[in-house]
């Protein structure tokens, strides 16, 4: 009857997706920014089942805004941060689990310090909680009283509350995910293009 049974996880895992997914673009236009435009070339729907990479083109993410991929069949979010969201991070260490994501499998070994990210402006990581696999929802505002005043923006996972900042790392206290959130492989074509999948030891 529930939709948390375990025959029901695939499907809860899609339809969790596809909320974050319209979760998103809500959020983008309910502060009134425009949804970017983000072309791709991706391979056949066949090839993307088999976990070939996808590329994305990022050259019209604005800052605070965040798009979704998928990649083999996972969420992936890809957010443009600001520069108060990224002086944020650092003062929020003593507040998280892990905050130099220390845990193996959160990150690929090229990606080091607060930010988890090549370039410190763009966030790449996989939109499944570490929970049991919902789909957080980005929550950008400052100061959301449903959290709590000291609200600096993050990804808020409505399963069972788990909460995670801007940079994926989750808080301590009641969030009952214990690992950050993980960040793929991925790599950088050009300047404007990401490809996820592909490494960047290997790219
Ligand atoms: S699945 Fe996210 S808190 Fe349980």
């Amino acid at each position: 009857m529930s939709s948390d049974s375990a025959d029901g996880s695939v499907n809860r895992t899609r339809r969790t997706f596809l909320t974050a997914a319209t979760s998103v673009v809500g959020v983008a236009g309910a502060v009134g920014v425009m949804t970017p435009f983000v072309g791709s070339w991706n391979p056949s729907a066949k090839a993307k089942a088999a976990g070939a990479p996808v590329k994305v083109d990022i050259g019209k993410l604005e800052p605070g805004q965040m798009v979704v991929e998928e990649w083999r069949g996972k969420p992936v979010y890809i957010l443009h941060r600001t520069e108060a969201q990224l002086a944020e991070l650092p003062l929020l260490n003593s507040s998280l689990k892990d905050p130099d994501s220390t845990i193996e499998g959160s990150q690929p070994p090229y990606i080091k310090g607060v930010d988890r990210s090549i370039r410190p402006e763009i966030f790449v990581v996989i939109g499944l909680c570490t929970h049991l696999g919902c789909a957080p929802k980005f929550r950008p505002e400052v100061g959301v009283t449903e959290f709590n005043s000291d609200w600096g923006g993050g990804f808020f996972c409505p399963c069972h509350g788990s909460m995670f900042d801007l940079s994926g790392r989750v808080f301590a206290g009641t969030s009952p995910a214990s690992q950050n959130l993980v960040v793929p492989p991925y790599s950088y074509e050009d300047k404007n293009v990401v490809v996820i999948g592909v490494g960047e030891e290997v790219a």
